[in-house]
């Protein structure tokens, strides 16, 4: 049996695990973040420009997963990205995950800001304790080339041959498209 033990970032110095000082693991969980989402955001921009949507899918496709082990590897943390609707069937959520996912959702609906939106945990698992960072991944007006409803017909048809299985559409601009998860062994 798993067991959870959530701190709250702002509720942290009043929570008694927080004795530990997981601000090494927070700074880092952040810096393998920014580098996952800037490499990512600018392959994704390049590709948009230089030949439009149907042409970028290959580089979320490909680059995507690459830029997180390259990261990972680096960093010596283990970085991807989850979501409730899934594009990449490597992108599920576990049990943990899925609860903060729907936690995410259930505090943008709230009116919480999703820039600001994320959470960290001790994850127990035996013997074995993992840091946890999860950070909420808002949809831009860009996103919808390839996670909106209506997309173009050779998009359509690029994602049901690479992703047959694919839910991760139907988003609008503001909503959660999804999660950055980081874990650290502690
Ligand atoms: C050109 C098409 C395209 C655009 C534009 C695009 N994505 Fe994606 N997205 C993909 C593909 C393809 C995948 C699967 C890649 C992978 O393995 O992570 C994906 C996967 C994801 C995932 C991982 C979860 C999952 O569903 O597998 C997230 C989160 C995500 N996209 C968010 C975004 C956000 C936020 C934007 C806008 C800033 C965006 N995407 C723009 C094509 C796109």
């Amino acid at each position: 049996m798993k067991r959870f033990i959530a701190l709250s970032l702002l509720a942290m110095a009043s929570v008694p695990v927080a004795a530990q000082d997981l601000s090494p693991q927070l700074q880092a969980s952040r810096a393998a973040i920014q580098q996952f989402a800037q490499s990512l955001q600018g392959e994704l921009q390049a590709a948009m420009q230089a030949g439009g949507p149907v042409q970028a899918i290959e580089i979320c496709s490909d680059r995507a997963p690459e830029i997180a082990s390259q990261v990972s590897r680096e960093r010596g943390v283990e970085i991807g990205r989850t979501s409730l609707k899934i594009r990449n069937p490597n992108n599920q959520p576990d049990v943990w995950e899925r609860q903060v996912l729907e936690e995410f959702d259930a505090r943008r609906a709230a009116g919480e800001n999703p820039a600001h939106i994320e959470t960290q945990a001790i994850y127990i698992r035996g013997e074995e304790k993992e840091y946890r960072f999860m950070k909420a991944i808002p949809t831009g007006e860009v996103c919808l080339n390839c996670h909106g409803a209506q997309v173009a017909a050779p998009v359509e048809d690029a994602l049901k041959r690479l992703y047959p299985r694919d839910a991760a559409r139907g988003y609008e601009i503001g909503d959660l498209r999804g999660a950055f998860i980081v874990r650290q062994p502690m």
